[in-house]
This record gives C-alpha cells, structure tokens and sequence, in this order.
C-alpha cells in the first residue's frame, strides 16, 4: 500500500505561527509535526509516499524532508495544490501516484501512536475510517451509528451542532481506488470544500466502508489548543524532565 500525507491549507486557525512556515512544520515537542504522520506509515511498512501541499510556504517541505531517506521512506514525492479547496480536492491530485492500488491517508497534523499495521495488513478493498472516542465530537466528522446494536455506521456527519455519538472520524483512511470516482462526484460544501466526509458517505451508500477504533494517543494539531495538547503528550511521552 502506497502513503498520501494531506498537508495542504494555510493554517489560519494558527497565525501569526503560519505566516511564515507551513502548519504541518510546526514543532510538535521536538519534530516538524508532519514526522509523525510518516512515522504512522513506516511503522506499518508503508515507504512509498506523497505529500500534497500549497499555499505561500510549500517550498519549506523539501528543505525539511529532502527525499525522505532519513524518516525511512523508499519513496517520495510532492503534489501542489493551487487553492484550498478541502481534503478531497487534495486526495485527487494523487491519483496518478496511487496508480489503481490501495492507499493510507492521513492529514499531516493528526499525530498518533496508534498501530496501523493490522488494518493495512487486512485491507481488502472499499474504505476503512478510524474512530476515536472524544469530549468533543462536534468539532470532527462524526459517525451515525445504525440503531440495531450491529455497530454498522449509517451516515457520517461533518461538524454537526448535535453529534450522534461521541466518536470523531479521525484523519487517518485506508481506501481502494474508487475513491477518487467518489470524489469526482462530490460538490463543495458550506465551507466551500469537497469534503472528506461526502466521499466516506458514498462508501457507506455503497455498503464498502468499514471502521476500526483507534488505540492509543490520537489528536489534531489545527488549533493552539490541540497543538499544545499534541505537544505536551508527546513530550510527555518522550520522558520529558519538567525541572530541567
Ligand atoms: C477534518 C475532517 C473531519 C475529521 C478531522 C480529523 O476536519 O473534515 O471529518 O474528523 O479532519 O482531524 P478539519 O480539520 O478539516 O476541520
């Protein structure tokens, strides 16, 4: 399976921070925030990846990753995207990359130390979201769940004001490659953006989606509060000496 980092957008929950580099370079304790989402595919064995960005500051990616060797990637290349018209309109341009196999999307400010390596081992077609269990649910793509106790997901609803349930769909995605005929056939939402969401809904109408609960540490990184939150685990995690 081929890897696609989403690190696209300006960034403009985090100005001033993003006036002068990407959000995705941000430090996350120690690391530019988008190591860990490469460090999520190579820990699953996924070497081969793309990194669509955009906006004023794309250029810094190379100067930080160069090829990719030293995170341990086998492969790695860019795609530009010229507006900020959402996750999906960034997953289309990798179309070509993905080359009809199955690919691992994750958003460049989702970190985790979750283990994907058993669902992209299972992987075997359609579409498989992950689901985390949040305080604040309204604030993600959350999940409708089918009210049979067969745990099925129905519908998934983006940012809704009275949330389903208290899951989040998280940014992390295993697709085949219908996906980007789904994304051809979705339209911008309110926010102007194709919506991730809209293609996870076609998968469910196709009866093709499937979910798994994410384990471990997950969190965004999109605002000064989850990017604190993000930096703190992680130093945390790293046995970060607070007296020093
Ligand atoms: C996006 C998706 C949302 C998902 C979230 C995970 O939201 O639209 O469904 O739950 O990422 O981080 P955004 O960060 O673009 O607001």
């Amino acid at each position: 399976m081929k890897g696609v980092i989403l690190a696209g957008g300006l960034g403009s929950r985090l100005y001033p921070l993003t006036h002068a580099t990407n959000k995705h370079l941000l430090p996350i304790y120690d690391k530019p925030m988008i190591y860990y989402p490469i460090n999520t595919l190579v820990k699953a064995g996924i070497t081969e990846v793309i990194v669509v960005t955009g906006g004023p500051h794309a250029g810094d990616f190379i100067r930080v990753l160069k090829n990719g060797k030293e995170l341990g990637l086998r492969h790695l290349e860019y795609a530009y995207q010229e507006m900020e018209g959402g996750i999906a309109q960034a997953l289309a341009l990798c179309e070509d990359f993905a080359d009809n196999g199955p690919i691992a999307v994750i958003l460049g400010d989702n970190t985790t130390d979750a283990d994907i390596s058993a669902s992209v081992a299972d992987f075997r077609g359609g579409a498989t979201v992950f689901l985390r269990h949040v305080s604040d649910p309204q604030r993600f793509g959350v999940p409708v769940f089918a009210e049979d106790n067969s745990q099925r997901i129905i519908a998934i609803e983006e940012k809704p004001a009275q949330p389903k349930s208290n899951f989040a769909v998280t940014g992390l995605y295993l697709y085949d490659h219908v996906v980007f005929e789904y994304i051809r056939r979705t339209k911008p939402s309110g926010r102007g953006e194709l919506e991730i969401t809209d293609v996870n809904n076609l998968y469910i109408e196709s009866g093709t989606l499937n979910w798994v609960s994410l384990g471990g540490f997950w969190s965004d990184a999109g605002t000064f509060e989850s990017l604190f939150r993000s930096s703190l685990y992680w130093a945390e995690k790293a046995g970060w000496d607070q007296n020093i």
